[in-house]
């Protein structure tokens, strides 16, 4: 899978993602991460990317003309449209289920937007989804880029070297996962549960399920719903 960052800050992005089991995956050529400066395809003579809002108001928005270029210099290359995500407080609240539809995906463009925003009149071009990853402003889209990247690389298949692991953890099935232990068997006077240790896997499948709806009724019952 190939990412497509498109910001005014690349180094934060690739400094960001070029680490641990993300790093990786990179380096093992699962997935592919390009930063691209939107700066480098301004047409201003001073290298600008963002202006005064046209009717007034707080700050600078971010201009059309170097956004749309730099989104077009992918299609160019590529020869065909690739899906692309504004990252905005504004879009659709991410979660695991679409961390998974666009792990399917083979390449897609994360907007990273700046100031206070871009023209609306490029991102009604070249924007197919308006995602956000919380109810709270950031000063940039690059944060929330990476973590897309993140939630959704560790998806494509040979990134966590134990693909199971995924279908038991937290959101799958909508419920919470449960609580984990490992040596020593006891620690600052706690136990390990007894069941963990029994050696029977159903009775243990069974407690862990048990813990995992005890731990989303009362920290998320909002996913029971
Ligand atoms: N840019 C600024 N805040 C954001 C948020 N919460 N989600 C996505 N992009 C953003």
């Amino acid at each position: 899978m190939k990412f497509y960052i498109l910001t005014l800050f690349p180094e934060m992005v690739e400094d960001g993602l070029n680490t641990s089991i993300i790093g990786r995956a990179v380096e093992n050529g699962l997935i592919e991460i390009e930063a691209i400066n939107i700066r480098d395809y301004t047409i201003d003579k001073h290298k600008k990317v963002d202006d005064y809002p046209y009717g007034g108001g707080a700050g600078m928005v971010m201009q059309a003309q170097p956004v749309y270029d730099t989104y077009m210099s992918i299609v160019e290359r590529v020869g065909h449209k690739i899906p692309c995500v504004y990252l905005t407080p504004q879009g659709k609240t991410f979660n695991q289920k679409m961390a998974k539809e666009y792990s399917e995906l083979d390449e897609v463009v994360l907007l990273c937007g700046h100031y206070e925003g871009i023209d609306e009149r490029v991102l009604e071009e070249i924007v197919t989804d308006y995602v956000s990853i919380g109810d709270y402003v950031l000063t940039g889209g690059e944060l929330p880029a990476m973590i897309m990247v993140d939630a959704i690389s560790r998806l494509v298949p040979g990134v966590l070297h134990n693909d199971d692991s995924t279908s038991q953890e937290s959101f799958s099935n909508n419920l919470l996962e449960y609580p984990q232990y490992t040596r020593p068997e006891e620690w600052n006077g706690k136990k390990v549960p007894e069941i963990l240790l029994s050696g029977n896997h159903a009775k243990v499948d069974e407690w862990r399920h048990e813990q995992s709806v005890l731990r989303t009724k009362a920290n998320r019952p909002d996913l029971l719903n």
